[in-house]
């Protein structure tokens, strides 16, 4: 068992910070003062500690290199109305983190490192998380597989890395996206539903390709019939049709998104009625041609909800409602009045860091 609370820390000397203006910086550019980093070997994690944040140095030969053994999480740190940090639903994220690596045969990583080493991390770097609306500090917690080997396998060493970053927004307009059915993002048995580089790495073609088209992204079909929505882009996504919230079921092409779930979470909360069932483009078609309002969102921790304004399904593109009294944008507004403690914490979603 990990003694936590020994972390070492090695504080920078020269804060990065004075001079930035965190509440308005480009997403994912700027790291904070500290990372956390701990290595597996010989079948356990150890080394844990604190340090300013550094380069890796690596061999060419590790495996992370070359057969795609890397898996990450994206999770948020709010800054409280009381001024204290809390990091949103950390123990969904570490339950998806475990479920993501056993797929790609990594090991676990304990609860307890994930906690308390991020928690640490976030402590020290509380500055670093900005107050201003839509801004977080998105916080990047990740494995990647270290041993050195040109050969196919299961790497026996690894290294677990938390880095964080002030963000704002990830869309700054509603999209506009096509519904793909060339390419495909996730296969049943395949790895759709795990946080792995590869599901990534797989999807920035067909995306160029609908940038190049005039689209912001992709509504993924599934593998086999090219006929049921999976995913948007980087999110889970979600349509109000006649006043029902529906989304894909999670399956084995799903990724069991946070922000999915809270936003069903509060959606039933408030009674509305909520389907996570297949949906055909023919439905959402026929929904898109009728009178009836559809609103269609992106939800991610990246972009939390991310309005649709149009989607395009072969040649023909359609409206969706984006308008201020769309339900989507009040899912929005709910979840940050949690995550910022001005609304009630009714799920016991925020872990609260106390900052000096
Ligand atoms: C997130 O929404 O946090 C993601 O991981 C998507 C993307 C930034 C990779």
């Amino acid at each position: 068992m990990h003694r936590t609370t020994t972390i070492p820390v090695q504080r920078t000397k020269e804060s990065r910070l004075p001079g930035l203006d965190i509440n308005n910086l480009p997403f994912g550019t700027t790291p904070t003062d500290h990372l956390f980093i701990a290595r597996y070997a010989d079948g356990e994690w150890t080394e844990a500690r604190i340090e300013p944040f550094h380069q890796l140095t690596m061999s060419p030969f590790a495996l992370c290199f070359h057969y795609g053994q890397t898996v990450f999480e994206g999770m948020k740190a709010f800054r409280l109305e009381d001024g204290n940090v809390s990091i949103f639903r950390l123990q969904k994220h570490h339950e998806r983190f475990n479920r993501s690596l056993q797929r790609l045969n990594m090991p676990d990583v304990p609860y307890e490192l994930f906690r308390e080493g991020m928690r640490q991390l976030v402590a020290l770097d509380h500055r670093w998380v900005p107050s201003g609306k839509d801004s977080a500090l998105y916080i990047r917690p990740f494995v990647i597989a270290s041993e050195e080997r040109i050969k196919v396998k299961t790497s026996d060493e690894y290294l677990f890395l938390i880095v964080g970053t002030p963000v704002g927004h990830y869309y700054a307009r509603p999209l506009r996206v096509k519904v793909e059915t060339e390419f495909i993002r996730a296969a049943d048995g395949g790895t759709g539903y795990a946080k792995c580089g590869g599901n990534y790495g797989g999807a920035l073609l067909p995306t160029q390709r609908a940038v190049e088209a005039g689209y912001d992204q992709v509504l993924w079909t599934d593998a086999q019939t090219r006929e049921f929505i999976e995913e948007s882009g980087t999110m889970n996504v979600l349509f109000l049709i006649d006043g029902i919230l529906i989304t894909p079921a999670l399956s084995s092409t799903i990724l069991d998104g946070v922000t999915r779930d809270s936003i069903l979470q509060l959606a039933r909360a408030r009674g509305i009625k909520v389907q996570e069932r297949k949906i055909s483009i023919r439905e959402l078609e026929a929904a898109l041609q009728s009178d009836t309002r559809v609103e269609a969102f992106g939800a991610g921790t990246a972009a939390v909800v991310a309005p649709i304004e149009s989607i395009t399904i072969g040649d023909q593109a359609y409206d969706c409602y984006v308008g201020e009294d769309a339900a989507m944008f009040s899912f929005k507004t709910a979840l940050q009045a949690i995550r910022t403690g001005k609304a009630e914490d009714a799920w016991g979603w925020n872990e609260v860091v106390v900052v000096e």
